[in-house]
This record gives C-alpha cells, sequence and structure tokens, in this order.
C-alpha cells in the first residue's frame, strides 16, 4: 500500500537552506522553490547586486538572507558562512552548492587563468561550502524523526557525463565530473551520521547565461531545443522539483545519487535521430 503521508513529507517547513550562488539564475530559481516549499534560505553569492527578483525575495518573504561572498576565498567563505548560519538561527538543515561558471572554448584555446577560475569556483567552491555544511550539521542534535540531520545538493551538469552539441567543455565539463563524483564518495562516507548528498545534472536551462550566449552564437539555441530527446530547453523550474525533492524528507532513503534534468539527454542526445 502506498504511504498517504507523501505530501507532508514533501514540504520543507521551517527547513533552513544555504544556497550559494542563489542571486541570479537556476539558484535564484532554487531558492525561491524553497522558499515556497516552507523553507528559509541563506543565500551566499559574489553578486554585489543581486537580480531584482532576489532582492524582492529577501524584502517580501522574511525568510530570505543575502550575503555577499566569494566562495573561492577561505576568508570571505567562512565568514559570510557563519554570518548566514546566525541569520538562520544557528542550525541549517541542508546545503546546495550551485554557484558555477563555464568556459566553453576548444582545449587549445584555454589559458592557465582559464582553468584556475573555473577549478576555483566549481571544485574549490563546491568542496568547502560542503564540507563547513557537514561541520554545522554534525554539531547540531539528530533529528528524532528517522534521525535525519540535513541534505546536500551540489549542482553538477549534464556535462559531466557526456558531450553537450553546441559546447566545447572540456575544463567545464572536467570540473562537474568532480562535482558528480564527490557527492557520491562524500554521500557514502557520511551515510551513517543521517547526512545525505547527492547531485543534480541539468541539461540546457533556459537561463539569462544562456539566452546571452545564444544572442552571440545563434547555432546554440538550435542545440537548446533540438539535443534534448523531448525536443524543448530546461527552465529552472525544472530544476527546483528536483531539488526540493532532495532536500525533503520524502528523500529520506536517497544518498550518493545524480539525478539527470535534462529532457532525456542522458540516454543519447535527439540529435542522432
Ligand atoms: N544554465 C545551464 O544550462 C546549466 C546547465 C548545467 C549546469 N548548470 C549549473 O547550474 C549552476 C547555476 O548556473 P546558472 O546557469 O544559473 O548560472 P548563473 O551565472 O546565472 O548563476 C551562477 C551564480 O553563481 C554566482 N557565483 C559565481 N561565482 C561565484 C563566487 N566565486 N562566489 C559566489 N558566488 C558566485 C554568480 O554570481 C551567480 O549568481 C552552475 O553550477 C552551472 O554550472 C547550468
Amino acid at each position: 500500500m502506498i504511504a498517504p503521508m507523501i505530501t507532508p513529507m514533501l514540504a520543507l517547513d521551517e527547513k533552513r537552506i544555504i544556497v550559494t550562488g542563489g542571486g541570479r539564475g537556476i539558484g535564484l530559481a532554487l531558492c525561491t522553490a524553497i522558499i515556497d516549499a516552507g523553507g528559509y534560505v541563506g543565500i551566499l553569492d559574489i553578486l554585489k547586486e543581486p537580480h531584482p527578483d532576489c532582492q524582492a525575495l529577501v524584502e517580501r518573504s522574511g525568510r530570505c538572507y543575502y550575503f555577499n561572498c566569494d566562495i573561492t576565498k577561505r576568508e570571505s567563505l567562512e565568514t559570510a558562512f557563519g554570518k548566514c548560519v546566525g541569520a538562520l538561527g544557528g542550525h541549517i538543515d541542508g546545503c546546495v552548492t550551485n554557484a558555477g561558471i563555464g568556459t566553453d572554448k576548444p582545449f587549445l584555446d584555454h589559458t592557465w587563468e582559464d582553468f584556475e577560475r573555473v577549478v576555483a569556483v566549481n571544485v574549490t567552491g563546491t568542496f568547502f561550502p560542503a564540507q563547513l555544511a557537514v561541520r554545522q550539521m554534525l554539531s547540531q542534535p539528530v533529528c528524532e524523526r528517522g534521525g535525519a540531520r540535513g541534505s546536500i545538493v551540489m549542482i553538477a551538469s549534464a556535462a559531466a557525463s557526456h558531450n553537450c552539441p553546441g559546447h566545447l567543455l572540456t575544463a567545464y565539463g572536467g570540473t562537474k565530473g568532480f562535482v558528480k563524483s564527490f557527492a557520491m564518495q562524500l554521500g557514502h562516507e557520511l551515510a551513517t551520521t543521517g547526512i545525505r548528498v547527492n547531485s543534480i545534472s541539468p541539461g540546457y536551462i533556459e537561463t539569462d547565461l544562456n539566452l546571452d550566449l545564444a544572442k552571440i552564437r545563434p547555432n546554440v539555441k538550435h542545440y537548446f531545443t533540438e539535443a534534448p530527446p523531448m525536443k524543448r530547453i530546461g527552465h529552472p523550474k525544472d530544476i527546483a522539483g528536483g531539488l526540493v525533492y532532495l532536500l525533503s524528507d520524502v528523500a529520506a532513503y536517497v544518498t550518493g545519487h545524480n539525478l539527470a534534468i535534462d529532457g532525456g539527454m542522458s540516454t543519447g542526445n535527439g540529435l542522432t535521430r
């Protein structure tokens, strides 16, 4: 028999979640979904001026806090993370490592600086926020209900697992391969602690970043709609649904998993038909 408790378990009531890179794009959609599901959010983002919708979320919800921070700089990250935990009442139930940057160019055109920057944001900027979150969660009492302590979700990419037509992603894909593998390894290591760790791999998602790219490289627009077997570009909301699931108690038995949300691209791209 199906348990009748699924809908309440999907709610994030009173859960306190830190989100890196929530100032715009996919991260902002994730923060909006967390608030919508009843949670509280602390955002860490390098933007001095986050997207107006982010500012509105902070001002109107009363459950969203924004901290300017560079996740690649130890002092900046540790200071902002501490303030964020304080604003959330000294307790966190989740952490979403979403901040990331891309490089999209031929392998031989990558400079040392390009590579160092993408590794700093996507690798260092995932590893250490996760470490701070785990340290904080382990310092908190275990939830009496099911022994849960927290949920960490890392935003990887379809590029971690396969080629994405229209893009050249050696450096970016390599860093996202780290994110996917790191989530699996950490999920395994923490499995008995009550902390779950999973990753989400989005395919092509309609963000300002991609829409701007399509203006200067019109051919990528074709791939956004034709390469996914479902024949449409993804929406940030598509990622938000998966995130709420992984943060919620519905996913209590799920750890070390990579959830592809990509219109079927992980099955092979639609251009091959
Ligand atoms: N858009 C897509 O199609 C797509 C596909 C797969 C994966 N992703 C991943 O999703 C995540 C979000 O991407 P997006 O498309 O919303 O990009 P975006 O550029 O709109 O958002 C990224 C956010 O991260 C923040 N950020 C960047 N560097 C930072 C730093 N050093 N410290 C703190 N914050 C920093 C930015 O200010 C921004 O708010 C990224 O990890 C990206 O790799 C995106």
